[in-house]
């Protein structure tokens, strides 16, 4: 893709070095825009040699070409990054005082703005109006995060980090090769009740769960994320979209039900959660106390396994014909071998189509950002292997998804009534046309 980066005058301009270094390495042609007061941040040298495309802030550079329109005219896609208060107010007034004034007008491209300022100008009033005149022109926003400021203080003005900055950029021109799809997809970690105060539960933060609803949304699926135990912050973007029902639960049989609910009319099933096995076998109306003096015993009874039911029901007929269905599996291996080993067995064993399997332990897999997984698909094999943060990983086990479904369908005239259209190709638009997941995730086999 051709790639705009506007770069205005905060001091967050120094992380924009890192959004154009991760655009090029992923093969975009990146052209940098400055502004005259970006520069006093990081200076035109560094911007060139990163970008490896010549930079100015002139319009009166290039005029042969008229640059100050043809930079717009030719984007598939604009960043500016940092957003100053006084940019965005220059965008939501239309002004053409400078180069990236006169590419932000000539552009019919997504543009998509990472505003960075103190907590206070954020928050001002002229400065959300014009936020707000922005969002209705269909201008892409992300962040600001909440965090530590220039100058010590702290509050809502921190420009977002680089590489969320640049997913959620590369998510607006994304193909919605899920258009028609509706899908449903279990995260977080369910909580079995002791006692009115306690419960056996799990580390799963329900990001990866999250991530994925967030992908297949921007990728044009109707979505139905069951969320289990799950805080405001990470379900965050899933709330903000359209396209995403939350639907909550807490225990393994609350998310049963409303996975049985979600999955009777979906194309896609996909479980993240992480389910208790087992619960105790009785739950104490009342608080269980040291009063006593004895040791407490819990006696614990097997959950049924929801997604074998779900493609028990598949295999019944009772749920839509050509569903798709995708198991995780969270593994703690001695070696590589035996983690593949133990998700061919397990995707067998529930029936399953794909079956993610990722390696956790205290500080792997569970509550961070990045995640790494293996996808076994058809007779046990490595259909993919990913290694990069829970978004990537989640755009991943899509593709993997629609190439499942496309293999299906060709080799079925027993297609889903409702299945067309819904396995067309992950090109990127605007791009060489090179497979996005083989340019963006490091795939193998
Ligand atoms: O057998 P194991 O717990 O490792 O399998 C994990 C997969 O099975 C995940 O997809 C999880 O959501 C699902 N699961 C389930 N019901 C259970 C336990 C796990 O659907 N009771």
């Amino acid at each position: 893709m051709n790639i705009v980066v506007g770069v205005t005058g905060g001091i967050a301009a120094y992380k924009t070095v890192t959004i154009v270094r991760l655009l090029t390495k992923a093969g975009h042609d990146v052209t940098v825009v400055p502004t005259d007061d970006a520069l006093r941040f990081v200076g035109l040298p560094t911007w060139e040699a990163i970008s490896r495309n010549a930079v100015t802030t002139s319009v009166h550079d290039d005029v042969a070409r008229v640059r100050h329109v043809a930079l717009g005219q030719n984007a598939d896609l604009i960043i500016v990054a940092p957003a100053t208060a006084n940019t965005i107010a220059a965008m939501a007034a239309g002004l053409a005082s400078d180069l990236l004034g006169t590419t932000l007008l000539a552009t019919e491209a997504p543009v998509v703005i990472a505003p960075a300022m103190h907590a206070e100008m954020w928050r001002h009033p002229a400065t959300q109006a014009n936020i707000a005149t922005l969002r209705s022109r269909g201008v892409h926003i992300v962040g600001p995060d909440d965090g530590e400021l220039a100058g010590g203080d702290s509050g809502p003005g921190r420009m977002s980090e680089p590489e969320h900055i640049v997913e959620q950029a590369l998510a607006v021109r994304a193909e919605p090769d899920l258009q028609g799809l509706r899908v449903a997809v279990s995260a977080g970690g369910t909580r079995e009740p002791i006692d009115p105060v306690r419960y056996l539960g799990n580390r799963s933060s329900g990001k990866q769960g999250t991530a994925l609803a967030v992908a297949a949304a921007e990728r044009g699926a109707d979505v139905v994320l069951v969320a289990a135990n799950i805080d405001a912050a990470t379900l965050h973007d899933a709330t903000a979209h359209p396209k995403i029902r939350i639907v909550t639960s807490g225990t393994a049989a609350e998310l049963g039900e409303a996975m049985g609910a979600a999955a009777a009319d979906a194309h896609v099933v996909i479980m993240a959660a992480a389910v208790a096995d087992y619960r105790p076998a009785e739950v104490s109306t009342r608080k269980i106390t040291k009063e006593g003096g004895e040791t407490p015993v819990i006696t614990l009874v097997q959950n049924p396994d929801i997604v074998a039911g779900l493609a028990e029901r598949r295999s019944e007929g009772t749920a839509p014909r050509g569903q798709t269905i995708v198991a995780f599996a969270a593994e703690t291996p001695q070696t590589p071998e035996e983690m593949i080993e133990r998700a061919r067995r397990k995707r067998e064993r529930k029936n399953v189509d794909l079956l993610v399997v990722n390696e956790v332990g205290w500080s792997k897999g569970f509550e961070t950002t990045d995640n790494a997984a293996h996808i076994i698909g058809d007779a046990g094999a490595v259909v993919g292997t990913v290694d990069g943060t829970k978004r990537e990983v989640a755009d991943a086990v899509w593709n993997a998804v629609v190439r499942y479904r496309r293999g299906q369908q060709a080799g079925s005239h027993d297609q889903h009534p409702d299945a067309a259209d819904t396995t067309a190709t992950t090109r990127q638009p605007g791009g060489s046309g090179a497979p996005r997941q083989l340019r963006r995730h490091r795939w193998r086999g």
